[in-house]
């Protein structure tokens, strides 16, 4: 995926590879001095003018202008895409590689393997009566929900979805890799035994791993899927598949703790919800929030640990530019037994009621210190200013008048605190916005080029400038320039109208990332002619240049004695182009 990974793939090919014998072994070659000579495999001739350079590791041909490394004649030769290209050679040669394509095969049996397992249980919830139906009735969950969760029933006999696969001969290794079967001595065993099943869906569709709840005391009481190449946790939320709609139409989220805090709100009609996956929240969850919504309101337990989760997480969702909120459940002990006993008005009420980002982290604050003493209202102060010091001018202003009426000290005493001289608590606070910029988990700006953002920016914002812009087929060139072209255009095809929900939800996370970050960045400011326009100047010059090159390298292997016609057509040629550049330069 990364570029640098397959840079340097083809670089490792390219050093063991020897274009000569690659060629060789489909096009007879002669030696011609320092060359070799051969009848061109790209254009009918009788008289040989493919020339293969050993040296210089390229071939050209002055009859047809075929030319190139030993890439390019593979993928040219065999039919081949770029990847394949490389998957073929990487074989040959021995050099260690997994394709995207292989890893996306790979990563679809596995897809495809948990979604048996989850119907698998999910038959035996609903087939006949079992423990783990009657315990989640008994925890107030009626059968339509349990059936949209897909919930199921992993019964205790130890081997039976272990059987279920082998009958279908699915190898072994990849169960125990994707957490369904253990291994001890030798025998095979049912990882997950006499528990309510809980799949997690991604918001493609995909079952990536389990959590099962114990019905009995049995330990864990939660037990989930290891990470696999199909689940990382920390790139999913329980229960975002069935709520993102929701959570865009209502323009918030909240966030809990568990799946059964999930499971009841959906059922009490609060369906704008999602957990993380009994992880503190992480920065790509957050990020993938932000999609939906900025607004993010997270209710945790209200015990201590909740309380150090909401903390971290609200700077993890401030530093994404979410605004987060804290909600606090004032009776039961979470989300799932207050929506149980009071409803689904009164859990609304307590969203409105969340405190906001700064609120919440000053009334932390307050209940460290006794605001009756004077020097400890001090510290409180100097620690409510670190605080402030994140917010614009304008936000802190209203936080300030709040304090200043609170601990009765004037509001320029605390605006000094804030901005005043305090260097070393400025250092700390200009770091914390430096790691705001400097911390991306991938490096867009390498793997697509600005001037593609560019053209991204203006199809997605309508779809004229996508019919201008498929005329020029060559436009995108980075890897994730051409996926994201790809799926944009096999929207477009069904649909003038582009849902940019959908074309999410059928990109991967990083792709996503990526076009998550031309959304919010690449501005256009009106100008999206002159754009356009400049875009599509600067590829056509990048064409040029790449021709240009060509050009140059067949002139470099063409014999001055043999070829004097060939030299002058090309340089005639090269001419013409290079006026062109020119031109298109200005
Ligand atoms: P109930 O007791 O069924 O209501 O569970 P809950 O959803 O309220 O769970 P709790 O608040 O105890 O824990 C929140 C989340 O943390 C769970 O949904 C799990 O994802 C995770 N979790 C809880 N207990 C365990 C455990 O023993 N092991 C692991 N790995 N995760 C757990
Ligand atoms: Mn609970």
């Amino acid at each position: 995926m990364s570029g640098s990974f397959n840079d340097n793939v083809t670089e490792e090919i390219k050093s063991r590879c020897n274009i000569v014998d690659v060629i060789g072994q489909v096009v007879p070659l002669k030696r011609m001095g320092s060359n070799y000579k051969g009848v061109c495999p790209f254009h009918n001739e009788k008289t040989p003018s493919f020339v293969v350079s050993e040296t210089k590791q390229i071939f050209t041909c002055f009859g047809c202008g075929a030319t190139g490394d030993v890439f390019e004649f593979v993928r040219k030769y065999y039919n081949l895409d770029f990847p394949g290209t490389v998957e073929k050679l990487a074989k040959e040669y021995g050099v260690e590689y997994v394709s995207n394509y292989q890893k996306d095969s790979r990563k679809e049996l596995y897809y495809q393997i948990n979604r048996e397992a989850a119907t698998f249980f999910f038959k035996a919830f609903c087939q006949t009566k079992n423990p783990g139906l009657t315990y989640m009735l008994k925890r107030g969950i009626d059968p339509t929900t349990l059936k949209k969760f897909g919930i199921g029933y992993a019964d205790g006999e130890w081997d039976s979805l272990y059987k279920y696969f082998m009958a279908k001969e699915i190898d072994v290794k990849i169960l125990k890799e994707l957490g369904l079967v253990s291994e001890s001595k030798g025998k095979y065993y049912d990882k997950f035994r006499n528990r309510v099943m809980f799949p997690i869906i991604n918001t493609r569709g995909k079952v990536i791993g389990f959590g099962g709840r114990a019905i009995d005391d049995a330990m864990p009481k939660y037990l989930n899927s290891p990470e696999s190449p199909v689940f990382m946790k920390k790139n999913n939320l329980y229960g975002l598949n069935l709520s993102r709609q929701d959570i865009s139409k209502e323009n918030c989220a909240i966030l809990v703790e568990g799946y059964m805090d999930v499971i009841s709100l959906y059922q009490s009609g609060i369906r704008n919800v999602g957990a993380s996956l009994g992880t503190a929240l992480t920065e790509n969850q957050a990020k993938m929030l932000r999609r939906y919504t900025k607004n993010i309101v997270l209710s945790y337990d209200a015990d201590s640990a909740g309380q150090a989760a909401a903390l971290r997480g609200i700077d993890i969702l401030f530093k994404e530019g979410c605004k987060p909120k804290v909600l606090h459940v004032t009776d039961g002990k979470d989300p799932d037994e207050f929506v149980k006993k009071h409803g689904k008005d009164a859990f609304k009420k307590l969203v409105n009621q969340a405190l906001g980002f700064v609120d919440y982290k000053i009334s932390v604050l307050r209940k460290k210190y006794n605001l009756n003493s004077y020097e400890e209202s001090i510290e409180f102060l100097e620690e409510a200013a670190i605080v402030l010091r994140q917010l614009s001018p304008i936000e802190a202003d209203i936080h300030i008048k709040k304090l200043a009426n609170e601990i009765k000290i004037s509001e320029n005493a605390i605006r000094l605190e804030i901005n005043g001289n305090n260097t070393q608590e400025e250092q700390i606070n200009h770091n914390y916005l430096d790691n705001r910029e400097e911390k991306p988990t991938l490096d867009i700006n390498s793997s697509i080029l600005p001037v593609e953002k560019n053209l991204i920016k203006l199809i997605i914002t309508d779809y004229k400038y996508y019919k201008l812009i498929i005329k020029n087929e060559n436009a995108f060139k980075s890897n994730y320039g051409k996926k994201l072209f790809s799926v944009i255009s096999s929207f477009y095809k069904e649909e003038s109208e582009l849902d940019i929900m959908k074309l999410q939800d059928s990109l991967e996370p990083d792709e996503m990332m990526v076009l998550s970050d031309i959304i919010d960045n690449v501005q256009l400011a009106d100008k999206e002619e002159q754009i356009l326009q400049e875009s599509l100047n600067k590829i056509e010059v990048e064409d040029l240049t790449e021709k240009e090159n060509s050009l140059l390298m067949r002139l470099s292997m063409a014999d001055e004695e043999e070829n004097q016609e060939i030299i002058k057509v090309l340089t005639e040629e090269l001419m013409n182009l290079q006026r062109k550049k020119m031109e298109r330069g200005k």
